[in-house]
């Protein structure tokens, strides 16, 4: 994988590749690479002649009492999990490249309604710092294609509504979440988990599961669903920061005519905050 530092020799790298005429899928990504990610790698390759990749700890979207300063920075393991996976370039920017100026200085993208509850609400902030930095590295990269993990399902619709809103020529394609055997989800944040917790952290998604079961049998009352998979989180010693049914679409409180949903959930366990969601169809 060649690696590039600057906006400069991205820039270049991304002309040579258009000149050639290749196509590029980009996968952005934190580092601290998992299975997750290198599926993503893997897609991109299936979809385009070159996969790029980024590895950019983003400063924006980390409130101020969260982990920018410990997020692992693990460059040399990621560089050789990316050569696995056979991606072509990996674009590694210093901060001062991605803001030259101090970070809150920054021109801002703020997608509205759908930044607001959910995430939104407990990590302010935290949406327009993705949407502003997938906003740049779009202008930087140029893809004709992005790949994101379902995981982050907010995000992935914020990143949606973003090209929309702002006509960016670029499609996004969303991957589904890559899960342990015991179906926790993927993610960089597990790695603070402690053998306990980790052992814990799985009831997360059979919270998930049983009250997309349930939803799916025909189970009206969501807000009891939404409840009990809340009290069956906790009772395993996690704290639940939210446990919400949502329109799959635009994440709108669903009616009673949407069958297309998906439950939300956010927890606190040590010193990770864990967030999974599934899909669930109802009166199909
Ligand atoms: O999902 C992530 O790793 C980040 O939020 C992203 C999309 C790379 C933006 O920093």
């Amino acid at each position: 994988v060649k690696t590039l530092g600057t906006v400069a020799e991205l820039r270049a790298a991304r002309a040579a590749l258009r000149a050639a005429g290749e196509r590029v899928a980009f996968v952005p990504t934190m580092g601290n690479l998992h299975e997750g990610h290198l599926e993503l790698v893997r897609r991109a390759k299936e979809l385009a002649e070159r996969a790029l990749v980024s590895i950019f700890v983003n400063p924006l979207q980390f409130g101020p009492a969260e982990d920018y300063a410990s997020y692992p920075r693990t460059l040399a393991r990621d560089t050789t999990l990316l050569e696995g996976v056979g991606a072509d370039l990996l674009f590694v920017p210093p901060v001062a490249e991605m803001y030259p100026r101090p970070p809150s200085r920054q021109t801002r993208v703020e997608v509205p309604d759908l930044s607001e509850g959910l995430c939104g609400a407990s990590r302010p902030g935290h949406f327009v710092g993705v949407a502003t930095v997938v906003c740049k590295l779009f202008n930087l990269v140029q893809p004709e294609i992005a790949l994101f993990g379902e995981k982050d399902f907010q995000q992935l619709a914020v990143i949606r509504r973003m090209v929309e809103d702002l006509c960016l020529p670029v499609e996004i394609v969303g991957v589904p979440t890559v899960r342990e055997p015991d179906g926790l989800a993927m993610s960089s944040r597990n790695g603070y988990l402690e053998p306990d917790e980790r052992a814990r952290a799985p009831v997360l998604y059979r919270a998930l599961q049983d009250a997309a079961a349930a939803i799916a049998a025909g189970a009206t009352d969501l807000g009891g669903e939404e409840r009990r998979a809340a009290a069956a989180i906790d009772t395993a010693g996690l704290r639940t920061d939210y446990v919400s049914v949502r329109r799959a679409s635009d994440l709108a409180p669903p009616g009673p005519g949407d069958g297309d949903l998906v439950i939300l959930a956010a927890t606190y366990l040590g010193r990770a905050r864990l967030i999974d969601n599934l899909r669930v169809r109802r009166g199909a």
